[in-house]
């Protein structure tokens, strides 16, 4: 098939309208969230829907969020909106912030992967904005990524894993945030993140005046509340190691210590490190890449996907990331960090 690449800039949006008459014909059109690009579908239409799992080789068992543009549309999804919910809404709708609410009968279970439960956000970009108002139909967008590939924060990424399998794909430069958004449920006795992103806990904390939970990534669930969690995500096709610790100096010095060792065992060996801006210097190879400072994890979670997909493109053999505080936005790119290395964490003390 061949996929139709719309550039959208700040002074020209010709094309969206034809973007939303491919979507309310049942058909694929990535487009750019503040958050990272979506593979979007109506959440009307099973067979575009399932065909957006078929196209990122998603497994069926994980639900989809669905993407409106104005808050009259959530009744048509949501069961319920508890007063909590609307808080949120107040606070940070349109933006990065997912809310699990109880399903509507009518809501397609293709959407939800069987749960009774459904996924809603209202994006802020102002092009998702248009493409959702022109197309006036809720639609279902995971990330634009092959399932398993760090999630597409640039037009580019897109067109790399999804050229020739959708109808179209929009391009409108690089993504704000650069992570995927909070998902929040309410549904339990605290409310759960589960998943952090840049609307922080500390942020949901302060709006719902109570404490909010956040699950634990390193504990691996049965019967996870975000199916999503039990798949490996975000992942670089070399092998990554996080090396976190307080004390920044030892973080170096074993990194440095990782490079040369390997390095003695296997010369030649391509070892990328991800490092933050203020230790770039420090370290011992000939590949390092810039995460951003340390003490702006919001810089950090805009750049991450981009650099785990820039090591697939230096062929790295492997690589080592340097972990950040996990404070603020800091928790979700730790988050990533932790998913992007499978799990591979040494913690230096
Ligand atoms: O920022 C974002 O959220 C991006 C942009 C495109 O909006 N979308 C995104 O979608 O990241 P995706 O499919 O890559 O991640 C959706 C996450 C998954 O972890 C999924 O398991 C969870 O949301 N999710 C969806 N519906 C759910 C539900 N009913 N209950 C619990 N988790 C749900
Ligand atoms: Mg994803």
């Amino acid at each position: 098939m061949e996929t139709r690449i719309l550039t959208v800039t700040d002074t020209c949006w010709n094309g969206l309208s034809e973007a939303a008459r491919i979507l309310r014909n049942g058909g694929l059109v990535a487009f750019p969230t503040e958050t990272v690009y979506g593979l979007g579908a109506v959440c009307t239409d099973d067979d575009a829907m399932r065909r957006v799992f078929a196209v990122k080789g998603r497994p069926g068992d994980n639900p989809l969020i669905l993407h409106i543009w104005r808050v009259e549309q959530l009744p048509e999804l949501a069961a319920e909106i508890c007063p909590k919910a609307l808080r949120l809404i107040e606070a940070f709708w349109p933006g990065p912030l997912t809310i699990i609410f109880p399903k509507r009968p009518s809501v397609s279970t293709v959407a939800t992967a069987g749960l009774d439960t459904v996924a809603v956000r209202m994006p802020s970009h102002p092009v998702a904005h248009e493409l959702l108002r022109l197309t006036d139909i809720p639609v279902a967008a995971p990330s634009a990524n092959l399932s398993g590939k760090p999630s597409p924060t640039k037009g580019s990424h897109v067109v790399d894993d999804l050229a020739g399998k959708i109808e179209m794909i929009i391009d409108a430069g690089s993504c704000n945030a650069g992570i995927e958004s909070t998902v929040l449920t309410l549904a339990v006795k605290h409310p759960l993140i589960l998943r952090p992103g840049s609307v922080t806990r500390e942020m949901l904390q302060e709006v719902l005046g109570e404490m909010v939970e956040v699950s634990n990534p390193a504990v691996p669930c049965e019967r996870p509340q975000a199916p999503g969690m039990k798949y490996r995500h975000y992942a670089p096709q070399a092998p990554a190691f996080l090396i976190e610790g307080a004390d920044n100096r030892k973080v170096v010095a074993h990194i440095n210590h990782l490079l040369a060792s390997a390095g003695a065992e296997k010369p030649g060996l391509r070892q990328v490190v991800l490092g933050t801006t203020e230790n770039l210097k420090a370290y011992d190879t000939e590949f390092i890449l810039d995460l951003g400072s340390r003490h702006d994890p919001a810089m950090v979670a805009a750049r991450i996907y981009d650099l785990l997909r820039f090591c697939d493109q230096l062929a790295a053999d492997i690589i080592y990331i340097e972990g950040i505080s996990a404070q603020g936005v800091g928790l979700a790119v730790a988050n990533r960090l932790y998913k992007a290395a499978g799990g591979n964490v040494i913690h230096v003390s």
